[in-house]
């Protein structure tokens, strides 16, 4: 009927009788409920009279008196069902799950009358579940400890993680430069993890990011480097150029370093670099007047680098990549960087620094960066902005002329402003004219023929002149790098793998170097 009942089976499972398991207090008189699997102990009293045939089934907690009724009882001839020889037993079952029964006492009488109840306080206790506890205990403590173990190796492991992942590098001599640096852990915030990538060039990858602190953008340039020499004077050189302040230059903010990696956080410009916005076709072409803006902003910045700082600061390179596009103002970017891997080089390898077709030729031979080389690359930087094409053509003939010599050929004509950049409109055509002649006039081979920077920003403003016909020299085998690449054939190895572009001309013996001079100076 229920899973929690008394019956009467004779020979079978089907009940004669059976009632719901429960017994009648003596005290209240009422029926009270009892549950047969509560784990305590229960009396149980069965009776059969063999003149009547009745047999009654009365069941009651252990300890409670007898109730006065039965709870089941039926009229049964057991003559049928009992043997003449027969045992009597105990049989428990609970069907597939596993659980304990136990008979903790008994008493049998056969002939009439009724046997006294037992004596409860005789009997012993019922194996409670007292034994079985521990065990069940020590099954869940060495779960928790297990579980606790496995919480606290795994935080130490998010620890570590987390420490190494934002670990940094910092030297006793960095601690002077303190101010200067920001926390690897701020800037991976701010660039949520190095995600928004807004730029790559030869030195690195830049992100923009939001600090924190002050909600303000930041370029965030991450420089892969190894050299650890090189870079203690680049940081302390960082330090003194986070001083430079000009409306025309990109302010640096500070710095981080980690292993083998150097972060650069600058201001951060909207309308990104120049180069995109002069050779993208999907954008409207700079005007004139823009163009003018910038290359005289792009020349008050570099005339601060060089003169108006307590040291000269050579940028090393200056091109359209390298000029930002803010809204009032163009700013130069990136200045100093080169030199990071200027310094720590090995003493019998010349590293050139710079781009190609912004290299002046004779950096080729000292491998110096001068304000003159800066000069070089800053007339390259007009024609580029002037013509609205790259100074080199980037195919593999490397002899193929620059933009230089073509813009000079025409002047040679007469013809100057066919080089200018058809996307140009109308414009002040004098102007224009100016500055091809000016970007000429700087890209001179003989470093010094060029302009100084004072002076290029004279010639700009007005007050300084520019000739009318291209000086005689200016010219005369200028070819940029690769008029001497001839003779160093053996000696120059030109990475081309990236924007910025790294020479390295290496004198392999003592023997060849001779010739090799003999080349240079036939
Ligand atoms: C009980 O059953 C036995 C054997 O089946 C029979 O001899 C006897 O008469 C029965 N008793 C009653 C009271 O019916």
């Amino acid at each position: 009927m229920n899973d929690n009942h008394v019956g009467i089976d004779i020979d079978g499972l089907e009940s004669v009788t059976s009632a719901p398991a429960a017994y009648v207090d003596l005290g209240t008189a009422s029926l009270v409920s009892l549950s047969l699997v509560s784990g305590k102990p229960l009396q149980v009293w069965i009776e059969y009279d063999g003149a009547s045939m009745r047999l009654e089934v009365t069941v009651s907690p252990a300890g409670k008196p007898r109730p006065a009724v039965p709870l089941v009882s039926s009229i049964v001839n057991l003559s049928s069902a009992v043997a003449d020889d027969t045992y009597i037993g105990f049989l428990g079952a609970n069907g597939a799950a596993s659980s304990s029964h136990y008979v903790l006492g008994w008493s049998f009488r056969i002939g009439g009358g009724r046997e006294p109840d037992l004596d409860l306080s005789k009997l012993p206790p019922l194996p409670s579940s007292k034994k079985t506890m521990p065990r069940l205990l020590i099954v869940i403590l060495v779960l928790a400890v297990v579980l606790v173990l496995i919480l606290v190796s795994g935080a130490v492991a998010v620890l570590v993680k987390r420490r190494r992942r934002f670990a940094e590098e910092e030297e006793d001599w960095e601690i002077e430069y303190g101010p200067h640096r920001i926390r690897y852990k701020d800037l991976h915030a701010a660039t949520r993890g190095f995600r928004d990538v807004i730029g790559a060039g030869g030195f690195g990858t830049v992100y923009h990011g939001v600090l924190r602190r002050s909600g303000a953008e930041v370029a965030v340039k991450k420089v892969a480097h190894g050299s650890r020499q090189g870079l203690r004077e680049f940081v302390s050189e960082i330090a003194s150029m986070s001083r430079l302040r000009h409306r025309n230059l990109v302010q640096l903010l500070g710095y981080c370093r980690r292993r083998g990696e150097l972060i650069l956080v600058y201001d951060y410009m909207v309308n990104g670099s120049l180069d995109k916005h002069l050779f993208a076709d999907n954008k409207p072409a700079l005007s004139w007047e823009r163009r003018a803006k910038i290359i005289r902003d792009v020349a008050a910045g570099l005339l601060y680098l060089h003169e108006g700082w307590e040291q000269v600061v050579v940028h090393r390179d200056i091109k359209a990549a390298n000029v930002l596009d803010a809204d009032m103002n163009a700013k130069l970017s990136d200045f100093g960087l080169a030199r990071l891997y200027d310094h720590g080089s090995k003493p019998q390898t010349t590293h050139v620094i710079g781009t190609l077709g912004y290299l002046a030729p004779e950096m080729s031979k000292t491998g110096k960066a001068t304000t003159s080389t800066d000069v070089f690359a800053f007339g390259a930087f007009l024609l580029e902005v002037a013509c609205g094409r790259r100074p080199m053509v980037c195919d593999d003939n490397l002899d193929s002329p620059g933009l230089a010599d073509l813009v000079l050929e025409r002047w040679k004509a007469g013809r100057i402003m066919d080089a200018k950049d058809p996307r140009i409109g109308k414009c002040d055509e004098a102007d224009l004219e100016l500055v091809l002649k000016l970007g000429l006039l700087c890209s001179h081979p003989d470093p010094r023929s060029r302009p100084s920077m004072r002076q290029v920003v004279q010639i700009l403003e007005g007050t300084g002149t520019v000739p009318e016909t291209p000086p005689k020299d200016l010219g005369s085998n200028n070819r940029l790098f690769f008029g001497y690449s001839e003779s160093f054939d053996e000696f120059a190895t030109v990475f081309l793998a990236s924007e910025t572009t790294t020479v390295t001309t290496q004198p392999s013996s003592s023997h060849s170097n001779d010739e090799q001079q003999e080349l240079i100076s036939g």
